[in-house]
This record gives structure tokens, C-alpha cells and sequence, in this order.
């Protein structure tokens, strides 16, 4: 069986290792990371995601993901190489490449020690902006003395798995996009990702294009998504103004078959590590090649603002100054720990500079817990608990960030032990409202307001 090399042992490559090991192939995985090694080789996975600790753990002891923390250990045995390493983004959109460039220059030096007729195709999977395969990667892998199309191949195929389906949504993919430069690079990717779309009814999923056709899907598909979500938190703006249920209104525009019900709930804003990001590069980039998209730039603003709404609903109806604060939700969304670009991350710091007297935070995830409590911890007044009730308990007002299955349905009776007069905000939309109709804690539910008064005109 074909041996697959991944390189960077993060969550991309982590869950395609998994993937490809369950389809029966071999996976390398390479990591500069010794300790990340060592954890992999012991059948050891960093990341919770459903299904992968169990994947990568059966994989390791039967002998199909090996971890090596140099590509010279294993590129003499690969055909394929997924690059798989993160590119992170500045607040100023711009990409770091240099760990994709740490990459390429890695088999720039295996491809001019190679010898022998083995045609090998470098296959990028990191989300990186147009121009990055053609004009980065392939210089550097050429820089050895072999050329893309002739010697090697050179392939991009990007991953659109969510943090909470990682692995599900590899094995189930609603489409394999693959960039190649030729049609032997695009055959050589389609022989292995393939495997996903295993099935004659399945084929027609696969996508194949051009290298940056495929680089610009990835991002197309972030930013619109992003837009669907800042569009309905928008909307949700004029309900609250109208004295209508943002809810509804999305309901009956999710039932037309061209918007979906998908991506289409209000909150307090999108975060994670992809759509912020990737707005942000898409934008960034977009201005340098002379296009300033005001439309994204508008998705951005209207998620900052979105975030600071959240905080606007509590201080339209209390003073926060010496209030004690409860907050539900520390993660970006539901089922991950990850608190990259939260809407808890800009909240905290806001009531903490508001005056808030104690800002009690909790959440479901012990990880989401241990990052807020490094990062913002020290703020003064803030305490994390890892008990719902022990952080609610006492608080003049509660808003409710993350839309945890732990918090869904929760009803007045969960915020009896709040003080006198207290208040709940709940921005996830997922309480239940009814409970709430004869209990002294007043509720105020972001998209959603009964004042009629508007009048047009
Ligand atoms: C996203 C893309 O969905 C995935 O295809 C890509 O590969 C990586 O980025 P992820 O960041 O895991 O995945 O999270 P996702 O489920 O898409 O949610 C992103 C953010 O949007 C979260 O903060 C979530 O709470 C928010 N969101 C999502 C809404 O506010 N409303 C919605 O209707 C959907």
C-alpha cells in the first residue's frame, strides 16, 4: 500500500493521518515538534475531536501512522506529501508563510538528493491565498534542480472540516476539491484523497481545477459563510428595533432551498481560527492586488460590532459599574475547548473596563477554561469556574455566549440563586423563554424584542 507523507501533525494533519489510516493507507507524519512526535508514537492525539483519539490510537499500534520529526527520515518511502502546517494571519490580514516555506525548502533538499524515476507530488492542504502554490511552493521545491510537471507533481487541495466533525467530515466530505498544475499531479491527489468519495454515486463530488481556482474556493467559502452570519446578525438589529423575532424571520428565509437554514442563527459573532482569519487574508490580499471589497470589509465590522451589541443589550438596561457578572461560554462555538478569536475574548476585557465589580466566567471544556483563565485570569475581577451553578450563583446578570448543549434549554429555575433584580442576556438565542414569564429575573434575548413603537414615517 501506498505510503502518504503528512507534514505538520496539527489538526488538519492530525485528522487526515486518521482519515487515510482508516482508509488503509500508511501515514508519515512529520512535525518539527520532537514532543508532538514522541506523544503521536504513543498513540497519544492533543486534540478532542469525536472519534480521533480512538483513530489515531488503533492507527499507531497497528502500525499505520508512524510520527518523525524530519522529512529526510521518510521522503525516500512517500509519493505523496499533504502539507498540512498552519498559516496564521495578523490583524492586518496578512499571512505568516513561514512555515509553509519552512516546508517547501525541507523537500527542496529531498528532491535534489533524489534520484531513481519515483514521481512524487507536494500536495498543499494549509489554507493559503491565491498565488501562494505557484508563487511560493513551487519556486522553492524547483530551487532544487527538478522541475513541477516533469519531475514532481504539485497539487492543492484544501479542507473544509469544522472543529467538532473534524474527522466525520473528512470521511464524509460534501465535495474533495484538488488544484493541480497538470492532470498527473490532480491523478496522483485523486488516486488517495479519493478514497473519500469512494463510490460510483460519489465521484462527481470531486472537484478538479487549477492550483489557484482551488486556493480561492477555500477562501470563497469562509468569507460567504462568514457574510450569511453577519447578514443574519444584521437582520437580528432591525428585529430588535421593529419588535420582532429574529428567529422566525430566518426560519421562513431558511425554507427557500436558495438560502438554507444552515449558517443562518443569530448571536454575538462569528470567531475560531478560520472565519475571522480568512476574511481578514481574503480582504487583505484583495487590497493588494488593487480590490477593496466593501463588502467584506462590512462582514468584519458588522462581527465586531455584533460582539459589542452583546455587551450594549446588558448596559441599555443596567449599569455595569460594580455589577457581578456571569458569563456562559468561553469557546468560539459548541463541543471545542478552542477560545481563538471567541466573542468571550472581547466581552470579559469590555465589562472588566466597564467596571464590573466580579466577572464569574464558566464553561463546559476544561481546556476553554485553562486558555481564558491564562489569558485573561489576571484581569482583575475575573474568576473561572469549572461549576455552573457556583458561577451563576449571586451574579446581578448573566450573558449567555456559547450555544453548549449543557446550556440549552436552560430555564428560569438554573438562575434562581441569582441577586434580586437580576438579568440574563442570552446572545446563543437557546434558553427556555417560556420559564421566564413569571419569574423575577428579567430576560432579554439578542434578535428579539416586544416594542412595537417604531412607527415609519
Ligand atoms: C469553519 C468552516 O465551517 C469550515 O468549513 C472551515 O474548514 C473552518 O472554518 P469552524 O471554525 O470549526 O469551521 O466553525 P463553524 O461551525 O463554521 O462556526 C464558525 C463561527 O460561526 C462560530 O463562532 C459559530 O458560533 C458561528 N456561527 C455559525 C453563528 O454565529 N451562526 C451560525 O448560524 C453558524
Amino acid at each position: 500500500m501506498q505510503r502518504i507523507c503528512i507534514i505538520g501533525g496539527g489538526y488538519v494533519g492530525l485528522t487526515y493521518a486518521a482519515g487515510l489510516a482508516l482508509k488503509g493507507f500508511h501515514v508519515d507524519i512529520v512535525d518539527i515538534r520532537d514532543p508532538a512526535c514522541d506523544a503521536i508514537n504513543r498513540g497519544e492525539c492533543p486534540i478532542d475531536e469525536p472519534g480521533l483519539h480512538e483513530a489515531i490510537k488503533n492507527s499507531v499500534d497497528g502500525g499505520m501512522i508512524a510520527a518523525s520529526p524530519s522529512i529526510d527520515d521518510v521522503f525516500a518511502g512517500c509519493t505523496l506529501f499533504l502539507v498540512c502546517v498552519g498559516t496564521y494571519c495578523d490583524e492586518a490580514g496578512n499571512i505568516d508563510l513561514s512555515q509553509v516555506r519552512a516546508v517547501a525548502t525541507g523537500l527542496q533538499r529531498c528532491l535534489a538528493a533524489s534520484t531513481g524515476g519515483t514521481f512524487r507530488t507536494v500536495c498543499v492542504k494549509s489554507t493559503v491565498i491565491c498565488g501562494t502554490t505557484d508563487g511560493v511552493v513551487q519556486p522553492l521545491l524547483e530551487a532544487s534542480g527538478k522541475l513541477a510537471g516533469k519531475d514532481f507533481g504539485l497539487a492543492m487541495s484544501p479542507e473544509f472540516l469544522k472543529e467538532g466533525s473534524a474527522l466525520d467530515d473528512i470521511m464524509n466530505p460534501d465535495k474533495i476539491v484538488i488544484g493541480g498544475i497538470d492532470q498527473r499531479s490532480i491523478d496522483a491527489v485523486r488516486s488517495v484523497l479519493g478514497c473519500f468519495a469512494a463510490g460510483t454515486d460519489r465521484d462527481g463530488i470531486v472537484i478538479e481545477t487549477d492550483l489557484r481556482t482551488a486556493e480561492l474556493i477555500k477562501y470563497a467559502q469562509n468569507a460567504f459563510l462568514a457574510t450569511k452570519i453577519s447578514f443574519v446578525n444584521e437582520i437580528s438589529r432591525f428585529a430588535e428595533m421593529f419588535g420582532v423575532n429574529v428567529g422566525e424571520v430566518a426560519r421562513a428565509m431558511g425554507m427557500d432551498a436558495r438560502i438554507s437554514p444552515l449558517f443562518l442563527n443569530a448571536g454575538p459573532g462569528f470567531g475560531g481560527s478560520c472565519f475571522p482569519k480568512d476574511v481578514r487574508a481574503l480582504l487583505t490580499a484583495g487590497r493588494k492586488a488593487g480590490h477593496d471589497s466593501m463588502l467584506l470589509d462590512a462582514v468584519l465590522a458588522v462581527n465586531e460590532a455584533q460582539k459589542a451589541h452583546v455587551v450594549e443589550l446588558l448596559a441599555a438596561r443596567r449599569a455595569i459599574a460594580g455589577m457581578s457578572i456571569a458569563i456562559l461560554g468561553l469557546s468560539f462555538k459548541a463541543n471545542t475547548g478552542d477560545t481563538r478569536e471567541s466573542v468571550s475574548r472581547t466581552v470579559i476585557p469590555e465589562l472588566v473596563r466597564a467596571g464590573a465589580a466580579r466577572v464569574k466566567v464558566h464553561d463546559p471544556s476544561c481546556l476553554a477554561r485553562q486558555e481564558i483563565s491564562e489569558d485573561l485570569g489576571s484581569q482583575g475581577p475575573v474568576e473561572v469556574h469549572d461549576d455552573v451553578h457556583a458561577c451563576i450563583a449571586g451574579t446581578d446578570a448573566c450573558l449567555v455566549l456559547t450555544e453548549w448543549p449543557a446550556y440549552k434549554g436552560l430555564g428560569a429555575g438554573a438562575f434562581s440563586a441569582m441577586a434580586p433584580g437580576a438579568i440574563v442576556v442570552d446572545a446563543r438565542r437557546i434558553l427556555d423563554k417560556a420559564s421566564f414569564a413569571w419569574s423575577p429575573i428579567e430576560l432579554v434575548v439578542l434578535g428579539e424584542s416586544h416594542d412595537r413603537s417604531f412607527r415609519p414615517g
